[in-house]
């Protein structure tokens, strides 16, 4: 199939590469990439594992068209925290957030986009965000735990309580 040149930009670096024109960006970003902290689960937009930003806002990227991001910001897990840890992944460890694993990139994404928006969401705000992300393992109750404890508020109220 005929392939046609694109440009992105994922976690900060340029890319100028050749796609197929029914290629997704899921599997760019996997397979030409190799940025496979981005998971596949249903390949049919129903689950979130492959949830990236795609300039700021997230989306499955198993519905997306590689073409339908040329010239694009593209933040994957791999680019959430940069040489350090995001608080967010910090949080999800520390509170018990991952079991297998399997929904976190997309769960971490998906809480990044929204705190980038909305710093201090309330916890219905935060189960909304993450409506579109399942987990077979948590019971979600702890992976809410770890983007609340990442809120303004939360952070605010922890630097306090180390400080006293
Ligand atoms: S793999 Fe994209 S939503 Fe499930
Ligand atoms: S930790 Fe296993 S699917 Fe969420």
């Amino acid at each position: 199939m005929k392939t046609i040149p694109m440009h992105l930009n994922v976690n900060g670096e340029d890319y100028h590469i050749m796609v197929k024109p029914n290629q997704v960006l899921l599997d760019v970003l996997r397979d030409d990439l190799e940025l496979t902290g981005t998971k596949e689960g249903c390949g049919l937009g129903k689950c979130g594992a492959c949830t990236v930003l795609l300039d700021k806002r997230p989306v499955h990227s198993c519905l997306v068209l590689a073409l339908q991001a040329d010239g694009c910001e593209i933040t994957t897990i791999e680019g959430i925290g940069g040489k350090q840890l995001h608080p967010l992944q910090e949080s999800f460890v520390e509170k018990g957030a991952i079991q297998c694993g399997f929904c976190t990139p997309g769960m971490i994404t998906t809480a990044k986009a929204l705190l980038d928006e909305n710093p201090n969401p309330s916890e219905e705000d935060i189960k909304l965000a993450i409506a579109g992300n399942l987990c077979r393992c948590t019971g979600y109750h702890k992976i809410v735990d770890a983007i609340h404890s990442c809120t303004c508020e939360s952070l605010k109220a922890s630097k306090e309580g180390r400080d006293d």
